[in-house]
């Protein structure tokens, strides 16, 4: 399993993976040279060399991307992608996922994030610990709902979306694309494409 990412978000999904008893081999896929023959706790390999990953990939395609940020997860994502990579979702057992969901790919859930029935995720989002997400919410692709922000259903939150730690969005809102909802925000209304939204 790659990790791509050796950030705050790539150690969270290593802590889940082993929490989850995983133990195929991990390794880090990380673009920053400093980290070139460094360990993530003197074990977990980082490749930072792009003809090496590519390599890695032939060996082992199984990845999932660990990037906060929506934009340049979505780029990662589609760049391993087209090197051969198949994403897989890294789905904390300590988290609460109700049945019925859609299918969904590239994701990561922290744990005790709570997702309720018929609940929609789009590829590659980041639910993190502590949120919850209500019944037939509509999540887009690429995005961010923080620690502790409760998304209360129905209601639809577009591709690229920031939703910051303890945010809560209320139903019946449509929240755009490349949005960013500010932390502790209470959202009571419809919010626009690349609109920051502060309440
Ligand atoms: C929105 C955010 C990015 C702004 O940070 P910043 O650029 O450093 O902005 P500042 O703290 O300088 O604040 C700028 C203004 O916005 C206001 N503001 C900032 N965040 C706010 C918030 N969450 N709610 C209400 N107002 C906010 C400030 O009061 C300030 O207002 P003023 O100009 O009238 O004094 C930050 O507050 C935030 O919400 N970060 C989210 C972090 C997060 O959830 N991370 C998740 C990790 S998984």
């Amino acid at each position: 399993m790659i990790i791509v990412g050796a950030g705050a978000l790539g150690l969270e999904t290593l802590a889940i993976l082993l929490d989850n008893g995983y133990n195929d081999e991990i390794v880090f896929f990380d673009d920053d040279k400093q980290k070139t023959q460094q360990k993530i706790f003197d074990k977990f390999d980082i490749i930072t060399d792009k003809n090496e990953q590519i390599n890695y990939l032939h060996k082992n395609p199984y990845f999932i991307v660990s990037i906060g940020h929506p934009r340049l997860r979505s780029k990662k994502y589609n760049l391993i992608i087209q090197w051969g990579g198949i994403p897989v979702n890294v789905i904390s057992k300590k988290a609460h996922v109700f049945p019925f969901l859609q299918p969904f790919e590239g994701c990561i859930i922290e744990p005790s994030a709570g997702i309720s029935h018929g609940v929609k995720l789009g590829t590659s989002c980041a639910i993190h610990i502590n949120c919850t997400i209500g019944h037939q919410v509509q999540l887009g692709n690429f995005v961010n709902i923080g620690p502790g922000a409760n998304v209360v259903g129905p209601c639809n939150i577009g591709s690229y979306s920031y939703i910051s730690v303890g945010a809560v969005v209320h139903p019946h809102v449509t929240i755009g694309n490349n949005a960013f909802i500010g932390s502790n925000v209470v959202v009571n209304r419809d919010v626009a494409d690349f609109e920051t939204f502060l309440g």
